[in-house]
């Protein structure tokens, strides 16, 4: 098992790619302190791994929160080797109907989010000289997308937040990197669509417009998030990876 005695802090982690992450670093052996805003959805994560996946609920945005979610997980968990911060939302429209209330919630929840567990956790990670840390930003944060303007922008602040970071935390010991996921067959994808026919359409145009012609799983995602917590990832510092099926490539 490649996380053997370590233990993980992921937001996001009660859907999708936090699921997904979560359960994938427990099944290499590390302990998991999962947390969320939607603690049915935490319940159903910690299902098949009761024994390594405490879970949480905390709202990311909220500083007290995060102190206390953070002190908690290191009173519970003894350390922290690897933080994902997953956590994110997705307001899907023309910059003309957005609302500052759709930006602030936006950024104060995909790059808010990333700020205070990291401004939290690396404190530790840096007096016990190693740690992991991984952003998810996107495949949008290097390329633009109509409706999206504001989450990218989210993305793209991940990417650069990610880098500064990297230059504090790696003297000592403590690598900070982002993994950035291609359209992903989570809920954040699919927008609340419960139309057939509407979710046919979208898939078509994953298929037109992606090379890989179709979306990427959370599982995969979820390997990307283990190479990066693991020692495997012992020279990346700083970096992206992109896993978007060739979308940025082109
Ligand atoms: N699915 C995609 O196509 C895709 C592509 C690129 C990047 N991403 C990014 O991946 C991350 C995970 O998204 P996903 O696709 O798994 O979507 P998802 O909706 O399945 O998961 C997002 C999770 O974040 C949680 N969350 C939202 N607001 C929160 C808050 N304030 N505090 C704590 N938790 C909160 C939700 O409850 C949910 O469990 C997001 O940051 C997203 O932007 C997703």
């Amino acid at each position: 098992m490649r996380l053997q005695n370590k233990t993980a802090v992921v937001t996001g982690a009660a859907s999708g790619i936090g699921r997904a992450a979560a359960l994938r670093l427990a099944q290499e052996g590390a302990r998991i302190y999962a947390v969320d805003i939607d603690e049915t959805g935490l319940a159903g994560t910690a299902q098949p791994a009761r024994d390594a996946i405490l879970t949480r609920r905390c709202d990311v945005a909220d500083e007290q929160q995060v102190r206390n979610a953070v002190a908690d997980a290191m009173e519970q968990l003894g350390r922290i080797d690897i933080l994902v911060n997953i956590a994110g939302i997705q307001i899907t429209k023309l910059l003309r109907d957005t609302t500052w209330a759709d930006f602030t919630r936006m950024m104060e929840i995909n790059m808010g989010g990333a700020f205070l567990f990291c401004r939290e956790v690396l404190p530790h990670m840096q007096a016990q000289k190693s740690g992991s840390v991984i952003n998810l930003a996107s495949e949008l944060a290097f390329v633009g997308y109509p409706k999206l303007a504001s989450y990218t922008a989210t993305k793209g602040a991940m990417v650069a937040f990610t880098r500064s970071v990297a230059l504090e935390a790696i003297r000592d010991g403590v690598r900070v990197n982002c993994v950035c996921p291609g359209a992903t067959d989570t809920p954040i994808f699919w927008e609340g669509e419960a139309d057939l026919a509407r979710r046919k359409a979208m898939l078509d145009q994953v298929a037109a417009e992606k090379p890989n012609g179709r979306l990427i799983t959370p599982e995969e995602v979820a390997n990307g998030i283990l190479f990066m917590a693991s020692d495997e990832s012992s020279a990346v510092v700083g970096a992206s990876l992109i896993m978007d099926g060739g979308f940025t490539a082109m």
